[in-house]
């Protein structure tokens, strides 16, 4: 009798594997949702946490029922133009793994210029450096990590982003970071830092592009009415709390460096140079609090 009922369990796991559906029948699936290919392949490498070259070489796998209901369910938030990071709650930001929720602008790679020309303008030595608006924590995080000897103050409004940027510290166990709440400059101590970044809202609230963007939180996409109000109140406010010759750093639209430039020039900067980004894009200016 058991040897039956144990012969019986057997054929029925037989049949189940049989019947379950096998990675390249998933991934063909999402496809015709018009998922990306590689976003599916993430999705499926994350639920069945085993590496993407596993997944492709062994595509034959079945996968269980309960991965395969998840699965769906992740490939129809993808279908629907949800973030492929809001969908796994990740995203590589200078080779850093982050936690990103709705809460937060899901980081661009575009933003590491940020980081890539403010570590090539200060030196190794002692810094205090503050990141505006730092959402996921990305670009103070990114720094932080390059400069143990630097101090990060990093800021933002919101403090359910805060809440994000603290777990990423956390979990990547930066510890020349603080974190504090507040309006822009506001929030800074009253100290004068060697650098101030900033990735600040920079759309205008009538930009097409916002259409794409509707996962993402508005208050941390549009400023004004044209998309320079941050910009231009991150750049007057720096002034009081940047030493002579200290260092501001501000991401802004591809069309904005031109205007940008003659505001710095008129609030009394110097050395105003912008850069491009992977795409030949303007889109980040540095100038000089002389
Ligand atoms: C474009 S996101 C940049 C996030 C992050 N630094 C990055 O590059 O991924 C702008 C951030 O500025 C924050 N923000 C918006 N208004 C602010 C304000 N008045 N003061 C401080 N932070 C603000 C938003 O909450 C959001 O996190």
């Amino acid at each position: 009798m058991v040897n039956d009922s144990s012969k019986a369990a057997e054929t029925q796991r037989a049949r189940n594997v049989a019947d379950a559906p096998r990675v390249a029948d998933l991934l063909a699936g999402a496809a015709t949702l018009g998922v990306a290919q590689l976003d599916a392949q993430l999705l499926l490498q994350q639920l069945m946490h085993c590496p993407r070259a596993q997944l492709l070489a062994f595509d034959d796998t079945a996968v269980d029922a309960m991965t395969a209901a998840l699965f769906h369910a992740a490939a129809a938030r993808r279908a629907a133009g949800e973030p492929l990071a809001y969908i796994t709650g990740l995203r590589e930001f200078w080779s850093l793994p982050l936690v990103v929720t709705p809460a937060v602008l899901v980081p661009r790679p575009e933003t590491e210029l940020l980081v890539e020309l403010c570590l090539a303008r200060l030196d190794h030595s002692p810094r205090l450096v503050a990141d505006l608006g730092t959402g996921s924590g990305a670009i103070a995080l990114a720094l932080a990590s390059e400069r143990a000897d630097w101090m990060l103050i990093a800021t933002d409004a919101s403090t359910a982003a805060l809440e994000i940027a603290a777990i990423n510290r956390e979990r990547l166990g930066i510890r020349n970071l603080a974190l504090r709440a507040g309006n822009w400059c506001e929030a800074l101590p009253a100290e004068h830092f060697d650098a101030i970044l900033s990735n600040p809202p920079y759309i205008a609230p009538d930009h097409p592009a916002l259409r794409d963007l509707a996962y993402e939180p508005r208050s941390a996409l549009t400023a004004g009415a044209d998309g320079y109000a941050d910009l231009f109140s991150i750049a007057a406010a720096a002034r009081a709390h940047l030493k002579p010759g200290g260092l501001l750093l501000l991401e802004h639209g591809a069309g904005q460096a031109r205007s940008l430039r003659q505001e710095l020039l008129s609030l009394g900067y110097a050395d105003i140079t912008c850069r491009q980004d992977l795409a030949g894009l303007d889109r980040a200016t540095a100038a000089i609090w002389p």
